[in-house]
């Protein structure tokens, strides 16, 4: 399974490089607006700047919604470096551009997914990834991971290679069941990347073992 940060923050991303275990980063406009970074040049730094600090797949989301200027951003987006999965959002002219990306070469990453229907056209398109979005569909009362199981026995059935990357993962349990299903991909915030590690008996344990070791060396 695949662990991608979800966030545009550089310190965030560089903790969670640094613990060994990232393998990319999803963006969006508005985490993008959160970092306050303005403008299509600051943001293409921005990009290069995330790109520096990963080993792959940087999600960067083009905003045009008409199938010429979704080509013109996704192809700037991804010279910017390699390491660049173009993000288009799940419409007929994004099915469109994502079939384009996907003829010459140009990864995608089909977001805004909240039903199996829109990630079958993804996935016959020739999408790299398709994202639902789990914690909007748990918001109003739909249970989000069952839309992944479904996503990935239809993707199993035919064998698409078209990876199922779990977003909008709000808490550790999302990130479990995901991983119980077999989703190839999770993005998630840092904090419920590390919420895995948190159990009392650990601290308690590690904190009795410290005690211990202190004694016998009084
Ligand atoms: C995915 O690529 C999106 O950036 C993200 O997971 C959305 O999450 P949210 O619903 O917490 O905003």
């Amino acid at each position: 399974m695949k662990f991608f940060i979800d966030t545009a923050n550089l310190a965030e991303i560089q903790e969670a490089h640094n613990l060994g275990i990232l393998d990319g980063v999803t963006t969006n406009p508005s985490l993008m607006a959160k970092e306050g970074i303005k403008g299509q040049e600051n943001i293409n730094a921005h990009y290069q700047a995330i790109c520096h600090i990963v080993d792959d797949n940087v999600s960067a989301e083009v905003i045009a919604t008409d199938f010429e200027g979704m080509v013109k951003e996704g192809e700037a987006l991804a010279a910017l470096s390699p390491k660049i999965v173009v993000k288009v959002p799940v419409t007929q002219e994004g099915i469109k551009a994502i079939r384009y990306f996907s003829d010459k070469g140009i990864r995608t990453n089909c977001t805004l997914i909240f039903s199996a229907g829109q990630a079958l056209l993804a996935a016959k398109a020739g999408a790299t990834y398709v994202s639902p979005f789990i914690g909007r569909l748990d918001d109003v009362s739909q249970d989000g991971t069952e839309l992944i199981a479904q996503i990935v026995a239809i993707f199993s059935n035919y064998q698409f290679s078209t990876q199922v990357l779990a977003a909008s993962v709000r808490h550790t349990m999302h990130l479990i069941q995901c991983a119980e299903i077999g989703a190839h991909v999770a993005t998630c915030p840092l904090k419920v990347i590390t919420g895995l590690l948190n159990h009392p008996l650990t601290n308690n344990g590690l904190q009795k073992f410290l005690a211990d070791y202190a004694k016998s060396q009084a």
